[in-house]
């Protein structure tokens, strides 16, 4: 499989130097954003804590996280641009380069892999960047942030393996997949659809979704709070109860750690 980009259809993404270097972090983050960080930061007893649901805050404004990105979060928390850093780029979920519309994730571990999970991949490298240079991993088909543009990933194991194999769009599930109906599933992303996930929350975009992941669900609560337990994944849980297993209570006076002051 190709790793080299294909700057016909991917508009450049993969070596494009970051835009936002030299860039003032005000110029990117509006005070709207930097109120939701005070938020998010207001949720934990220590500032730091907040990291995580800020890179995903600023991933919701550019879609990836930016240099600028960083700056922004080592200052709303007195941390270093390495701290910050380190942590953006030991989580895959944080993409140094710019995202399309769409992420697409397809599962490549064991069971997928062996259900057909590399041939998806595959077939999906191949439509979005062609027969002679299949899209490489977290590569982009379009310009990245445009309407219709897809990023592709393989990604390991999804904990959906009782629906392999399964891919995600912006992280919700389409499961039970052929090389087929994934790039049907695709075609439609590129063409503006939004088609209903197998289960969980209705399909919106990458950067919509980091905005959800930061806490922030403009009203739609009960969207992101939809059923996604099946059969399949409840018939352990079933069985367990016809047979009266059950897990060890948790002693009521387990000791807590010491949690020092927020600063
Ligand atoms: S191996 Fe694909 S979801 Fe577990």
């Amino acid at each position: 499989m190709s790793e080299s980009p294909n700057e016909s259809t991917m508009g450049g993404s993969a070596h494009r130097p970051d835009a936002t270097v030299g860039t003032a972090v005000s110029a990117v983050f509006s005070s709207d954003v930097r109120t939701k960080a005070k938020q998010i930061i207001a949720r934990y007893p220590v500032a730091q804590s907040a990291l995580l649901p800020l890179l995903h805050l600023v991933q919701s404004v550019e879609g990836y996280v930016s240099q600028a990105g960083i700056e922004f979060c080592a200052e709303q928390l007195d941390l270093s641009k390495a701290e910050v850093s380190a942590v953006a780029t030991f989580y895959t979920m944080y993409k140094r380069r710019p995202c399309g519309e769409h992420l697409v994730s397809v599962c490549t571990n064991t069971l997928c892999a062996a259900l057909g999970g590399e041939k998806i991949y595959r077939t999906l490298a191949e439509h979005l960047g062609g027969e002679e240079r299949p899209l490489g991993h977290e590569e982009t088909a379009g310009e990245p942030g445009t309407p219709g543009s897809v990023t592709l990933e393989h990604v390991e194991c999804l904990a959906a393996c009782d629906f392999a194999p399964v891919l995600q769009v912006n992280y919700e599930f389409f499961d039970k997949q052929t090389p087929e109906s994934a790039v049907e599933l695709v075609k439609a992303l590129q063409r503006g659809e939004r088609p209903n996930p197998t289960r969980g929350a209705p399909l919106t975009d990458f950067k919509q979704v980091g905005l959800q992941l930061a806490g922030f669900f403009g009203g739609r609560e009960s969207d992101v709070d939809g059923p996604s337990a099946s059969p399949e994944t409840l018939r352990g849980a079933w069985l367990a109860q016809e047979q009266g297993w059950t897990a060890p209570a948790m002693p009521d006076d387990a000791p807590l750690p010491d949690v020092p002051e927020k600063k």
